[in-house]
């Protein structure tokens, strides 16, 4: 069975209370069940990693080299400045989906600068809690692709 890593950066252990109107009512525990649930039903298990500390999340992209065959990533604010986050995602070499619950695009101009875009294999921004869904959606076919 395929496998791979969600991995959820600052703040959004706070999703469901944290400015609603623009990240949703939904928490970060009801969104990873669903996107274990739709990972499921495509075959892959899903692992899901949340952290506050860049550190942290580094360290989990270098553990997912032994077991993930795929990354999806929501650094939170770490998109738009982490050098450290990018290189960690260059150097494990695994296919990363960077995703956001907001457009990125659609708000102030520091967040229109993804520093780990550049590294992932695309970027899915803008369609709420769903965002997550479609990222599995794009990493089953990902790894389907790959026949892993
Ligand atoms: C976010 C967008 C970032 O700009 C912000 O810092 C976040 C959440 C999103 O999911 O929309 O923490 O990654």
């Amino acid at each position: 069975m395929a496998k791979i890593l969600l991995l959820n950066g600052p703040n959004l252990n706070l999703l469901g209370e944290r400015e609603p109107a623009i990240y949703g009512s939904e928490t970060l525990e009801q969104i990873v069940a669903r996107a274990r649930e739709y990972a499921q039903s495509l075959g892959i298990e899903l692992r899901h990693v949340q952290s506050n500390h860049e550190g942290a999340l580094i360290d989990a992209l270098h553990e997912a080299r032994g077991w993930a065959d795929g990354v999806i990533l929501n650094a939170g604010a770490y998109t738009h400045t982490s050098v450290a986050l990018r290189d960690a995602i260059s150097a494990v070499g695994l296919p990363t989906i960077e995703v956001h619950l907001s457009n990125i695009y659609a708000r102030e101009p520091f967040r229109h600068t993804s520093l780990i875009a550049p590294v992932c294999v695309g970027s899915i921004s803008g369609f709420g809690a769903d965002s997550y869904l479609l990222a599995v959606q794009a990493m089953a076919w990902i790894l389907q692709r790959k026949q892993v």
